[in-house]
């Protein structure tokens, strides 16, 4: 049996000041029975950085971003992969390792974006705009990937677009990211869905969607004023779902693992994450002398539905394991292996 008290131990030295010590306690035990039947299952956990902290901190034999977790799912060895993540992320590790059993520990864990466009909307719009190459968001279903030339992550968005030869590109389904895209590769944007007949013969468009991620959507520029009117030495960092005026007012935009690397190697007295507070708890426990600020209210509740317990329940009873059908499965994989050949990153191991 994994030793309860040796991980008790290890997360009372890093989340000492984020979480109280009776419930580390409990976490430990949870934890240890997992890494016990991780180990006699063939098992590898891969976990978002959006993770809980004792869950983060405990057994993720890989943690990341979108990104750097299905270059994981790719690779993998291990006969099950346990996503600790959003089902958009189990399934594109099911499409990149077939071979695997994939188990998402929660039955649902969606995501807004996800849930904002549909394989027949990817269809209308490709019949529409006949020849112009779709870019869609990870944050997708695997019917969308299918009908999608490439896909991407907030990582490499911008590269994925300026790697397509044409200079039109159909972007889907992140209003936000689209439009943050847009700004980054000089593109002029459209979105055909909310004005029915704005399509332009202007050169370098991006035809986007107006899906939104139900937490990044909320931030604003009024909180970022106040925040800097309170603590004039903040350093704000904001993810890419955000609105492109709450990005502009931040001092960095990136992926999940971009911005846990900037606080990491920046030296400001203090910082304020606009993304999922959990984020927030993570850091703070990797950089103890780094003073956090965060704004709690928005919550990820898909992200949130990710325990320990459910994962304990998840390698106990194998579920819920995902399937995608195999005509799909070799349409949407094109479209993620397209990505994975374009920028390469490297994971990082919450163990260091
Ligand atoms: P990252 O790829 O930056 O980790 O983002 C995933 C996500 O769902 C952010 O809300
Ligand atoms: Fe989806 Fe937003 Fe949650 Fe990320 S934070 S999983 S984009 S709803």
């Amino acid at each position: 049996m994994a030793n309860a008290e040796a991980i008790y131990l290890d997360l009372k030295t890093k989340l000492r000041d984020v979480v109280p010590d009776v419930e580390l306690k409990i976490k430990s035990e949870i934890a240890a029975q997992i890494i016990e039947l991780k180990k006699k299952r063939n098992a590898v956990i891969l976990g978002h950085n959006y993770m809980e902290p004792a869950l983060y901190n405990s057994i993720p034999d890989i943690t990341g971003d979108s990104l750097e977790l299905s270059r994981a799912a790719a690779k993998a060895t291990a006969d099950i992969i346990v996503f600790c993540g959003v089902r958009f992320m189990a399934e594109t590790a099911k499409i990149l390792s077939p071979q695997k059993t994939v188990l998402l520990p929660a039955k649902k864990a969606g995501c807004s974006l996800a849930d904002g466009i549909t394989a027949d909307d990817v269809r209308k719009l490709k019949s529409r705009y006949p020849g112009v190459p779709v870019v869609t968001y990870v944050n997708t279903s695997a019917e969308v990937k299918a009908e999608s030339d490439i896909c991407c992550t907030s990582s490499n968005a911008a590269a994925v677009v300026e790697s397509l030869k044409g200079e039109s590109v159909i972007f889907l389904p992140d209003e936000y990211l689209a439009r943050n895209v847009a700004m980054e590769t000089g593109r002029h944007i459209i979105f055909p869905s909310k004005t029915p007949g704005s399509d332009t013969t202007i050169d370098k468009v991006m035809i986007g969607w107006n899906a939104r991620c139900e937490v990044h959507e909320k931030y604003t520029v009024e909180d970022i004023e106040n925040v800097r009117k309170q603590f004039p030495d903040v350093v704000i960092l904001a993810h890419p779902e955000c609105s492109p005026e709450v990005t502009g007012a931040s001092d960095f935009s990136g992926s999940t693992s971009a911005m846990i690397k900037f606080i990491r190697q920046s030296k400001a007295p203090r910082y304020l994450l606009l993304t999922e507070c959990s984020m927030g708890d993570n850091i703070a426990a990797a950089n103890p002398e780094k003073n956090m600020l965060r704004m709690c209210s928005i919550r990820c509740p898909h992200m949130n539905e990710i325990t320990l317990e459910d994962t304990l329940d998840s390698l106990q009873h194998t579920r819920y394991v995902i399937e995608i059908p195999e005509e799909i499965r070799m349409k949407a994989v094109r479209a993620l292996e397209r990505m994975l050949a374009i920028a390469p990153s490297v994971p990082n191991n919450p163990i260091d």
